[in-house]
């Protein structure tokens, strides 16, 4: 199985989604699955613009917490009210912008699972940090530091994705030996801690229709999580019919 969901981060407008999901609705194949992750107030016009199709819809967030006196916060059950098959956790922008720990991250992965909805669980290194030649180190951390809080059957629920952060939104991305060398790396990792079922790997950062089919083919790379290219009907048509 292949997998393609688009991230359209805090993008979307009305009109322009209604046409874009119609066309998300026919990009499902056999062995392809197909998703979009949209922003809340958006939920329920990709829930109505995708009924009766194949193509799955999630959230970008969720809270560490369950119901209660949480101003702001949307938590997983609501999700789940609401069908979403998916919701990201760990994006690099949320760990940049919004303080999201290794932590957070672990008790969104815990919220998520226990009410059946697909943590999408974004990991990855930063130009700096690749470049100190750090990057087995900081993807060690981050994969061992919530599989120790949120424990080895929730992390069995995820899809991971590895996104360089040097590569999102820079229109560079990683090359295809860099993705299967960090693909090898997170699989060791997730099999030393004691995860023991298939946990898809998908790359994100700067996937596009020229890049797709080179990076879906490199061995244990199960799909991608698209950013800007998931904003325009023709690449993310073209970048499923890559995978
Ligand atoms: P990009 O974003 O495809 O725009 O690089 C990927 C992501 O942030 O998930």
């Amino acid at each position: 199985m292949k997998y393609v969901i688009g991230n359209w981060k805090s993008n979307g407008r009305w009109e322009e989604n209604a046409r874009l999901l119609t066309r998300v609705r026919e990009l499902p194949r056999p062995g392809v699955e197909v998703g979009v992750c949209v922003p809340f107030p958006y939920l329920a016009q990709a829930r109505e613009a995708l009924v009766g199709s194949a193509a799955r819809f999630g959230a970008q967030n969720v809270s560490p917490f369950g119901a209660g006196a949480y101003t702001g916060e949307v938590h997983a059950e609501m999700l789940r009210e609401f069908g979403c098959h998916y919701a990201i956790v760990g994006h690099s922008e949320r760990r940049q912008y919004f303080g999201e720990s290794d932590a957070v991250i672990a008790d969104k992965i815990g919220r998520l699972v226990a009410v059946g909805i697909t943590p999408i669980w974004c990991i990855g290194e930063t130009l700096a940090e690749r470049q100190a030649g750090k990057w087995q180190e900081v993807l060690a951390r981050q994969v061992r530091e919530v599989v120790e809080r949120a424990g080895v059957d929730s992390v069995g629920h995820c899809l991971l994705a590895y996104e360089p952060v040097w590569a999102i939104g820079t229109g560079i991305n990683a090359e295809p030996e860099d993705v299967e060398a960090a693909h090898a790396w997170v699989r060791s990792l997730l099999r030393e801690v004691g995860v023991r079922e298939h946990v898809p790997i998908l790359y994100g950062g700067s996937v596009k229709s020229g890049n797709a089919h080179a990076l879906f083919s490199v061995p244990g790379c199960d799909g991608g999580l698209i950013g800007g290219a998931s904003l325009s009907a023709d690449e993310f048509a073209a970048i499923a019919a890559a995978a």
